[in-house]
């Protein structure tokens, strides 16, 4: 009974330490979570980028001794005021019939692998790219640079590349299901198009911008944006009349961004040989796929 006497004022101071600890563990949590947040919010937080897109480069330059310091600070930019936007609204037919003139006009791209040697308008390029740069981006950073090449030499080069690089592939680095997958369009390593084509656009998405001062500039969903860009311009392509083949040549980015002198912090996405048909092309016989099949209603 003396025991229990004695043991009863420490067993509350225990369990008063006990209920303590637990009350205040969450808000302690709480508090290195602020403060953490707070940290995040500091002059040197990297914010969330596509970490699935995420690029070498970025780890390269990184490792190459850069510092979080040398990324701008999204509070380090200009303010960009709202001003009105109205653009042309049409009657429901003007939009039915605009909408299948425009499929149909869409319907007809293809991919042309054989192209004519016959001169394009420069200005009509210009147009095309322009019209290119429209697209949407991720957080309006833009991150795509076209490098067009007419240069005799130049396009030489830039085959000699691919095709070194594309016999590889197909023979070593593909595989049997892959190749076999190309065999219905008879694609192989010879690209005759990057000597004859008036015009190679090559695109480059560029992983971060870089600023005047020097700074680094998170560029996000770099690869989605530059797609869709490139996608806007293939439709402009097919609205004057000019023909490409949307070509991702595997393994030769590096030589070409070298070649062409492009900076470290961009990285060919695609390569697009650009002119009027060749007046013998021809295009394997392939089906597109029924609405029905593409479009899930809900
Ligand atoms: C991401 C992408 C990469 C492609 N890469 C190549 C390529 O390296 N070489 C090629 O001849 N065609 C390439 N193509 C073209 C496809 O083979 C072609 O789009 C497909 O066969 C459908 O034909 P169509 O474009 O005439 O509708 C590529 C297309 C896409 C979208």
């Amino acid at each position: 009974m003396a025991l229990l006497s004695v043991l009863t004022p420490v067993l509350a101071v225990v369990l008063c330490l006990v209920l303590g600890y637990m009350l205040l563990k969450p808000r302690e949590t709480e508090t290195t979570a602020r403060k953490t947040e707070g940290a995040s919010k500091s002059k040197n937080f990297r914010p969330w980028v596509d970490q699935d897109l995420q690029d070498d480069t970025e780890n390269t330059a990184r490792e190459g001794g850069k510092k979080d310091d040398d990324w701008v600070d999204s509070n380090e930019e200009e303010d960009c005021p709202h001003v009105p936007y109205s653009p042309t609204r049409y009657p429901v037919d003007t939009m039915l019939q605009r909408s299948e003139d425009f499929y149909a006009l869409l319907n007809q791209r293809r991919s042309l692998r054989f192209i004519s040697p016959e001169p394009v308008p420069r200005e009509v390029i210009d147009n095309v790219i322009r019209t290119a740069g429209t697209a949407p981006s991720g957080a309006h950073t833009e991150p795509w640079t076209f490098v067009v090449v007419s240069d005799l030499e130049m396009k030489h080069q830039i085959r000699q590349i691919v095709e070194a690089e594309e016999e590889v592939n197909y023979r070593q680095r593909m595989g049997d299901k892959w190749v076999n997958d190309l065999a219905k369009i008879s694609t192989n390593w010879i690209k005759e198009y990057l000597d004859v084509a008036p015009y190679l656009v090559l695109i480059f998405k560029q992983t971060y911008g870089i600023l005047p001062n020097g700074k680094k500039k998170t560029h996000y969903y770099n690869e989605i944006s530059v797609s869709i860009s490139c996608g806007i311009l293939l439709a402009a392509l097919q609205n004057v009349g000019l023909v490409t083949v949307t070509s991702t040549p595997l393994n030769c980015g590096p030589q070409l961004r070298v070649l062409l002198k492009r900076p470290t912090n961009e990285k060919l996405l695609m390569l697009l040989p650009v002119g009027y048909p060749a007046s013998d092309a021809t295009v394997p016989n392939l089906k597109r796929k029924p609405l029905d099949d593409i479009i899930v209603h809900i």
